[in-house]
Order: structure tokens, then sequence, then C-alpha cells
């Protein structure tokens, strides 16, 4: 089964709480997901994931430098070619998330456009958004993951259509 890691930073839990979603959206399609704080995070998993997703609330205008040196050490982990995606929870400028999509693609990552940023807690709206981007990593890990020959069924394509159209509403 495709493998999705959901790593985040959160001083108060709303990072947190969107991790957490990112998470169930994924494992509602049908791929393996876990939520791990970046501090509790083992290259092993990393190594393993097929997909990373990477989260941190913005303070003075960027992420923590802890959070940063953490993403800058994924090199080790060989993340080139897996799927990525970026999120946070922000008050007023929200440059986190944007900084990590760019630290993932200088990765070599392949990392869902546009970054997933919600203000202060995330409302039971915001949180279904949070799931639609796990569904739509999760679709975007089955398509790497695909073996050529191995026949998807007709209901993974209607998956990947839905999840698809979707794409453009975070
Ligand atoms: C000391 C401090 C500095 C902050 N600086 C920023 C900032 O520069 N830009 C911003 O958008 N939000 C800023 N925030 C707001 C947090 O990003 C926001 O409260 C967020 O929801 C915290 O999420 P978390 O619980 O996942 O850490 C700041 C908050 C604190 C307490």
């Amino acid at each position: 089964m495709p493998k999705v890691v959901v790593i985040y930073l959160s001083t108060s839990g709303n990072t947190k709480k969107m991790a957490d979603a990112i998470a169930e959206g994924a494992r509602s399609r049908n791929v393996d997901a876990e939520t791990v704080n970046f501090h509790e995070a083992r290259i092993e998993d990393i190594k393993a994931a097929d997909a990373i997703a990477i989260g941190s609330s913005t303070f003075y205008y960027k992420m923590l430098p802890p959070m940063e040196k953490f993403i800058e050490s994924l090199e080790k982990a060989k993340v080139a070619d897996k799927v990525g995606a970026a999120f946070g929870s922000y008050g007023w400028s929200g440059e986190a998330p944007v900084m990590i999509a760019e630290k993932m693609r200088d990765l070599g990552m392949k990392v869902i456009d546009p970054v997933l940023r919600i203000q202060y807690e995330p409302t039971e709206k915001d949180i279904e958004e949070c799931k639609r981007l796990g569904k739509d990593l999760a679709a975007k890990v089955k398509k790497t993951t695909e073996k050529p020959g191995s026949g998807s069924t007709k209901h993974e394509d209607a998956g990947v259509r839905e999840v698809k159209m979707g794409e453009g509403g975070h």
C-alpha cells in the first residue's frame, strides 16, 4: 500500500489539526498515512514514504529555524522525486508553507500547488479542505507508484478524476 507521512510543527495545535485531517483524507483513499511531530520524525519512515506533507505555522514572517533545519536534513533521506505538500496555520502573513514548498522543490520533490494555509484554528470547512489535500496526495501517490500493466480498477480511475477536479480549490 502506498505510504504518506504528514510531518508538522505546531505550537498550540492548529497546524496539528490540519495534519491529522490531511492524514485522515489520505487514509480515506486507501493509502497508509501517519501524522508525526517533526521532533519525532524518523529518517527510515521518511525514506519509506511515497509522499511527504510538511506543515508549520508562521512565526515572525517565516517558519521556525528548527523546522528549516529539519527540512534541509531531508536530503539524507533521498526525498527527490517523492510527492510533497506544504501546509500550515497562520495569523496574518502566512509565509511558512510557501517557504516549505520552496525548500521541498529545492530537494527535487514534486510539490502540490498551491500550498494550504488556514488562518488560526481550522473550522469544520477548513478541516474538509485539509482532508481534500490528503485525498489529492493519495491520488498523486497512487499514480506514481502504480506499476505499468497492473490494471487499475474503474473505481480508482473515478477517484483520481474527482480529486483532480478538486486540486484547484485550495
Ligand atoms: C509570537 C508569535 C509570532 C507570530 N508571527 C506570525 C507572523 O509573522 N505571521 C503570521 O501569519 N502569523 C504569526 N503568528 C500567528 C500564528 O502563526 C498562529 O497563531 C497559528 O495559528 C499558530 O498555529 P500553531 O498552533 O499550529 O502553531 C504568530 C504568533 C505568535 C504567538
